[in-house]
């Protein structure tokens, strides 16, 4: 692995029980993501886009092959070394943001410090920070009904990023949202992997927002099609 990856996968291969047989939805899958980069990953429904993120946030153990998380290889992590370093490392943004109906949009950044066990005035000082760094400083007492579609996923993205994330890990979040938004969703995602130096992977259905990224890999039957230009898992210099 390269200095800077802050993802590498090595013949990974995940299968799952199917009938008689097995059913490989990921088949010797190897990828490496720089800091600082991001990544788009394209595919029918059902070639494994989900299951390489959730194998790369360390959600599920692949059959064989190695993940490898900012450095650590996660096959010699238990289950809660796993938590951590999930905690600790990788920022995870879905298709529905998933915000707690009850909480404020500044509560919803700050609950998760408290759920890794950090009690400080500097949680609502980042928080008020990153929601302004995704442009909702005037919404951050606002409750997810109270916004629209387009600034939950923002809620959703500046709450990925409290916890200083290695490794963001994105799949769809343009999926419910209307061209425009979705443009200005995938633009700021590009920005923060600038600006915070982490590496990102995109899993997405609108190839119009492809050419904003970095690189573009396609997945079909669990297999990466290769597409990588050569020097995608190389340092950056500009
Ligand atoms: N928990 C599971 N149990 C069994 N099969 C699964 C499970 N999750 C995904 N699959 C299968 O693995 C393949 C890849 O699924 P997925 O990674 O969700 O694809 P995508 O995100 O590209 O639509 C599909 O054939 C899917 O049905
Ligand atoms: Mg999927």
């Amino acid at each position: 692995m390269s200095a800077t990856a802050v993802l590498s996968l090595a013949g990974v291969t995940l299968e799952y029980p199917d009938g008689e047989g097995t059913l490989k939805a990921l088949d010797d899958v190897s990828l490496e993501v720089p800091a600082g980069r991001i990544l788009s990953l394209v595919g029918p429904s059902g070639s494994g886009k989900s299951s390489l993120l959730a194998v790369a946030a360390t959600l599920i153990r692949p059959t064989s092959g190695s993940v490898t998380v900012a450095g650590t290889d996660t096959s010699a992590l238990d289950d809660a070394g796993r938590t951590t370093l999930r905690r600790g490392k990788v920022g995870l943004i879905f298709q529905q943001p998933n915000l707690l109906p009850s909480l404020t949009a500044l509560e919803q950044l700050v609950i998760t410090d408290r759920l890794r066990g950090l009690r400080s005035p500097a949680s609502f000082t980042r928080a008020m920070e990153l929601l302004d760094l995704v442009g909702l400083s005037a919404a951050v007492n606002k409750h997810p009904h109270q916004l629209s579609g387009g600034q939950r996923q923002r809620v959703n993205i500046a709450r990925a990023l409290m916890g200083s994330p290695a490794l963001m890990l994105v799949d769809e979040p343009t999926a419910a949202l209307d061209h425009e938004r979705s443009e200005s969703i995938v633009k700021l995602l590009v920005e923060l992997t600038r600006e915070f130096g982490f590496g990102t992977v995109m899993v997405t259905h609108d190839t119009d927002f492809v050419p904003l990224t970095d690189a573009v890999a396609g997945m079909r039957d669990g297999r990466l099609r290769s597409g990588l230009p050569a020097d995608f898992g190389r340092v950056r210099t500009e």
